[in-house]
């Protein structure tokens, strides 16, 4: 593929995305304090929020989950659930903060799919489609679908869904080119979304297993999709979509952050959610992280150890100077 003939821009019902790039929600990760950090680098790419759900926000609708700021547009807000009238009273609590409502149709994980909510609606299309329309009914911001191939190798569906959620009003959809059946295992099978070339008018986003400007590039090249979802490549390098952004629209190839530079990101990282989530609180939901950061180098696992199990921020900040100077 040319570089010069990646899309620049998207067109999501009446926005414009000026990236071809979107993160992919993340429950747990990919809250308001990493979608900063992220938005830091890439000012135009599209941010996700991890998915929230119906039931809970219309419980509460001022919840943590759904914080976020003026900074962070373009932004679509990410819901799960599966009945119509509370995904439709969902979006119309977050309307005003988002530019676009995303519904979850491919979440694997049991307590998941045995509510009936996330990739379960592929096998309930029809359900999947009556969530659309209330959803479009209830708001005034484009409304877009994340799904996967289908529920397993023998029921790929992703093509007549695609149809159908495009029939209800979605503007855009992302597809992970996995089964729900496969988890996350084995490779996304980026070729399956070439299928949905020609079949669908409105833009679609692959997703699934890049980890690098050069992966994005042949994602694109091979899915034949509009845009790209990154999700799980953006713990441990804040910058990533960003240099893909970079060398997909200009051919430069930034490097990719060296341990140093990842320490600074981490640590920057761990302040953001100390003042986000209060000391304590901050420090163990940064566990998670950790991995990401202190990747590939000699003693990882041990200074790994180390950090998921100390609750001082003062030691903290000892083991990484010392992870630092040991590099
Ligand atoms: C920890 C974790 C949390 C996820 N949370 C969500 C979510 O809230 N909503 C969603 O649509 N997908 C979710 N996903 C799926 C990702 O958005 C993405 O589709 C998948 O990880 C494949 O893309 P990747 O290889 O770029 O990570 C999650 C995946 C992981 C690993």
């Amino acid at each position: 593929m040319d570089l010069t003939t990646v899309s620049k821009k998207i067109e999501i019902g009446n926005v414009t995305i000026n990236s071809c790039v979107s993160l992919s929600p993340l429950a747990g990760i990919t809250d308001f304090v990493l979608r900063q950090l992220i938005r830091e680098y890439s000012k135009n790419c599209l941010l996700t929020t991890e998915m929230i759900s119906s039931e809970a926000l219309v419980q509460k609708p001022e919840c943590n989950i759904s914080y976020t700021n003026n900074k962070e547009s373009p932004i679509a807000f990410q819901i799960e659930g599966h009945k119509p009238e509370l995904m439709a009273k969902a979006a119309k609590i977050l309307e005003k903060k988002a530019s676009i409502i995303d519904i979850n149709m491919g979440c694997p994980i049991k307590k998941i799919v045995n509510g009936n909510d996330g990739c379960s609606l592929m096998k309930n299309p029809q359900l999947a489609k009556d969530i659309v329309l209330a959803v479009k009914e209830a708001v005034n911001i484009p409304v877009t679908c994340k799904f996967r191939l289908g529920w397993s190798q023998d029921s790929k569906n992703f093509i007549e869904f695609a149809q159908l959620m495009q029939e209800a009003g979605a503007s855009a959809i992302t597809v992970h080119a996995r089964t729900r059946a496969q988890m996350y295992s084995g490779n996304a099978d980026w070729s399956e979304l070439a299928k949905l070339k020609g079949e669908i008018d409105i833009p679609y986003f692959a997703n699934g297993d890049i980890i690098s400007p050069e992966t994005a590039k042949k994602c694109l090249e091979i899915s034949k999709a509009d845009g790209i979802a990154v999700g799980r490549a953006s713990m441990g390098d804040l910058s990533l979509i960003y240099r893909i952004e970079k060398f997909l629209n200009e051919g430069i190839l930034i490097p990719e952050p060296d341990l140093k530079e990842r320490i600074k990101m981490l640590r920057k990282h761990l302040d953001f959610q100390i003042a986000f989530r209060g000391e304590e609180t901050g420090i163990k939901f940064f566990r998670k992280f950790y991995p990401s950061y202190i990747r590939n180098i000699r003693k990882g696992a041990e200074y790994r150890h180390s950090l998921i199990t100390e609750l001082n921020y003062n030691n903290i900040l000892k083991i990484l100077d010392e992870v630092s100077l040991n590099a």
